[in-house]
């Protein structure tokens, strides 16, 4: 391999230490991108409800929502204001509840300056409305001089997606998904909850209510005047690669936002109380613990996954979320001291990114919750009836700068695997650095992660962590639809740089 003198400054490798023999750059990190506005003081703000969104219109089978999609002023920062994107102007986007069996129809009005993409992450969708990539819903007056993809479903001004929700419950989460710039519109604010229940999952005796509360986490930075601050590369988020080449390993943040506020605080009674937590961070990675440790050693009982309810609850000391992963977790405060106060903790990072959010144990009341010693049926994992196995290496290219499954780069044209309908199989996948793998369409079990199945493991999953050098196989069956579908690492800034295929069950 032959690198000029001029490739080598422009990867900065004099700066780096070389791996291997030869000048070959390193892998990127993810990077820190420093705040230049001061940071809050922890613990100010009190933990924001999200607002739940209301149907325009109910029908016997259908709720339809319509929101505009468009730039708004939040307030995130003391004294600061941040323009963000928001669904109908909110970050994070407004709650979706949804019943199984019971239709969805959310139209979206695009009033932002570039295209978006919408997809239902964990949703078992149609291929129109399961937001590929180059499906663009494009601002009014838009046009593109080179639609790259002779398949993609443009449409001008508005789209109507339609969610069947005819799946089990769970916690999914909807958000932008263009190609090439789902990490800076995300990191905007295009991500929201959206909580889809079943009778089977209400009889249980859960944490309900005012007791049942959605937590999505992210990091991001902010310049000096309060603005949100992203690496671009084109500020006006229209030509690609989207960010800095310093940054294609992914984007750090140095602030903790816990529903759109920096690290809040909330007051609870001495109960139970259910927590459905997703990181929407771009890269970021947190394992949590709660401070002070309760007696026993085990804060968290997890009770539920990506895909919904684990057969079992399962005790746990922390919990170790990548990015787009669900945890569904019951905290118990009557271990804690009435007046007490409690720290949600990072223990990845140190410093302010260390910390999280605050409980503050107000006062004992009433329970009647429980956690059951069952709560829902899962078949236990076999690889018997899979009639195929494939195998996806994750990796980057040092020579192309790029992301790559298989040692290619995204591209709509090129099918990467053809899973019948119905079809079982088994993906082996290998990773080069970390990578949190995620499927469309279908929820997966985890066969084996890094030699036997990783204690997060359990339950329905539809994003797979992988650490640096594992590898996993995971059980899929190819149920709902034909089409289009694709696959891709959840590290935003990895996607963005190429790391997604595409498969199409036929
Ligand atoms: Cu959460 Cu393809 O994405
Ligand atoms: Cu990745």
């Amino acid at each position: 391999m032959n690198w000029s003198r001029r490739d080598l400054l422009k990867y900065g490798v004099f700066a780096m230490p070389l791996a291997g023999v030869g000048c070959i750059p390193r892998r990127p990190e993810a990077r820190l991108l420093s705040s230049l506005a001061p940071l809050p003081a922890p613990f100010q703000t009190p933990l924001p409800r999200l607002s739940v969104a209301r149907p325009i219109q109910i029908s016997a089978d259908t709720d339809l929502y319509d929101f505009t999609v468009r730039p708004a002023v939040a307030r995130i920062l003391p004294g600061l204001t941040t323009q963000i994107w928001g669904y109908d102007g909110n970050f994070p986007g407004p709650t979706i509840e949804a019943r199984c069996g019971r239709r969805v129809s959310l139209r979206l009005r695009n009033q932002l300056p570039v295209p978006i993409v919408n997809h239902l992450h964990g949703g078992r969708t149609p291929p129109e409305y399961d937001g590929y990539p180059t499906d663009l819903i494009l601002p009014p007056g838009f046009s593109i001089d080179h639609p790259h993809d002779p398949l993609a479903r443009i449409s001008a001004g508005e789209y109507e997606y339609m969610y069947s929700n005819d799946q089990r419950a769970a916690t999914l989460w909807y958000h932008d998904h263009r190609m090439d710039f789902t990490a800076a519109s995300v990191w905007r604010g295009l991500a929201g909850f959206y909580i889809l229940r079943d009778p089977d999952e209400d009889h249980l005796p859960l944490p309900r209510g005012e007791r049942e509360i959605a937590l999505l986490i992210c990091d991001r930075s902010f310049e000096a005047d309060g603005s949100l601050r992203y690496p671009l590369r084109d500020p006006k988020l229209v030509s690609p690669p989207a960010m800095l080449d310093d940054y294609m390993g992914g984007v750090l943040g140095d602030v903790i936002l816990v529903n759109g506020a920096p690290w809040p605080r909330l007051e609870v009674d001495a109960v139970r109380y259910r927590f459905r937590v997703l990181n929407a961070s771009n890269v970021r990675r947190y394992e949590l613990t709660l401070d002070p440790v309760p007696r026993g050693g085990l804060p968290f009982i997890q009770i539920g996954s990506d895909g919904g309810l684990l057969a079992a609850p399962v005790p746990q000391r922390n919990i170790r979320i990548a990015p787009a992963e669900r945890f569904d977790l019951v905290i118990d405060f009557a271990q804690f001291k009435t007046g007490s106060s409690v720290r949600l903790l990072n223990t990845l990072a140190s410093g302010r990114t260390g910390e999280i959010m605050r409980f503050d144990v107000t006062k004992s009341a009433p329970d009647d919750s429980a956690i059951p010693a069952k709560l829902s049926d899962i078949p236990i994992p076999s690889g018997d009836r899979a009639l195929i196995t494939r195998d996806f290496d994750f990796s980057f290219s040092r020579l192309s700068r790029e992301w790559l499954i298989n040692g290619k780069p995204f591209d709509p044209a090129r099918m990467d695997a053809q899973p019948k309908l119905n079809a079982t199989e088994i993906w082996r996948i290998q990773s080069d650095f970390s990578h949190p793998v995620h499927l469309h369409l279908v929820h997966f079990q985890i066969l084996e992660h890094g030699g036997r199945p990783g204690p997060f493991d359990s339950g329905w999953k539809d994003t797979i962590d992988l650490a640096p050098g594992e590898g996993a196989s995971i059980l899929m069956r190819f149920e709902g639809y034909r089409g289009r579908y694709v696959f891709h690492c959840h590290n935003l800034e990895h996607e963005d740089m190429r790391m997604m295929a595409n498969f199409e069950v036929i």
